[in-house]
């Protein structure tokens, strides 16, 4: 399918809290694609806090439009075909590896919770976690033999998806704070293609990771809606500004 092809939605296949994803119908079907619309819905602590934030589905979608080739061109191979809509991107089908990896610059949330470690200490080396990706479960976290025994990635896989994801940090890290913004921590996920490669899949934007501005430490995603500190749509605006200038 090129780019002048008209893509259209076919079926639903999943809606999840932030997005939905459909088949490509119409009178070119492709199944190795899916198109995937972005919310406006926001939820927090595993769906208990839910809300709109009015605009968020096209501001992440079009963070993510903006970054998935940039980490492309950094050698990072990813789910993302191309822009739709204000709110779609058509990708590539993946098989979501079922365990959500999250990478560590600084500490914060969950972690600075359970080791009692103040939010905000600058962590000497990136830290990568892994969460089994059960919203029943709350997505727990594991730790790489648990994948292994209950056969959720294979050992190569996890290798290639603690690779990627140090990848994206390396590349993250410094793309943010050339936009004056420092980028705490993020959720990846990894999906595997028809061919066995591992692809980065979904989203990254101030839903899936921490950003503080450099020069206040103000807080620029997520947890603005998740600690009711208000300015949800503004923090979000300011991160897409930011990424997109030059
Ligand atoms: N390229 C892809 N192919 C198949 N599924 C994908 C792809 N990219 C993302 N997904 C999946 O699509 C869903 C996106 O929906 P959304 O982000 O709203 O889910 P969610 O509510 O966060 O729930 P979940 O815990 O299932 O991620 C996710 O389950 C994600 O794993
Ligand atoms: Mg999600």
């Amino acid at each position: 399918m090129n780019e002048s092809q008209q893509v259209t939605r076919g079926e639903l296949r999943y809606e999840g809290k932030a997005k939905r994803v459909y088949a490509v119908g119409g009178a070119t079907p492709d199944t190795g694609q899916y198109i995937v619309e972005y919310k406006d819905d926001a939820t927090a602590f595993n769906g208990v806090k839910k809300a709109q934030i009015s605009g968020k589905g096209a501001i992440n979608n079009a963070i993510t439009v903006a970054i998935y080739p940039q980490l492309e061109a950094a050698g990072i191979p990813t789910h993302f075909i191309r822009q739709l809509s204000e709110r779609e991107q058509l990708v590539k089908a993946v098989s979501i590896v079922p365990v959500e990896v999250i990478v560590r610059n600084v500490a914060a949330g969950s972690f600075s919770k359970r080791l009692g470690i103040e939010e905000g200490t600058p962590l000497p080396r990136p830290v990568v976690e892994y969460c089994y990706k059960s919203d029943a479960l709350g997505d727990p976290l594991i730790n790489t033999d648990t994948a292994l025994s209950l056969g959720w990635a294979t050992e190569p896989q996890l290798v290639r998806i603690r690779e990627l994801a140090l990848k994206v940090r390396d590349f993250l890290t410094p793309f943010f704070a050339q936009r004056g913004v420092r980028l705490i921590d993020f959720k990846l996920e990894f999906g595997t293609l028809a061919s066995g490669e591992v692809v980065l899949a979904d989203e990254i934007s101030p839903d899936t990771c921490r950003f503080w501005d450099a020069e206040t430490n103000e807080k620029l995603d997520k947890d603005r809606f998740r600690r009711d500190l208000g300015g949800v749509e503004d923090a979000y605006s300011e991160m897409l500004r930011r990424i997109t200038k030059n």
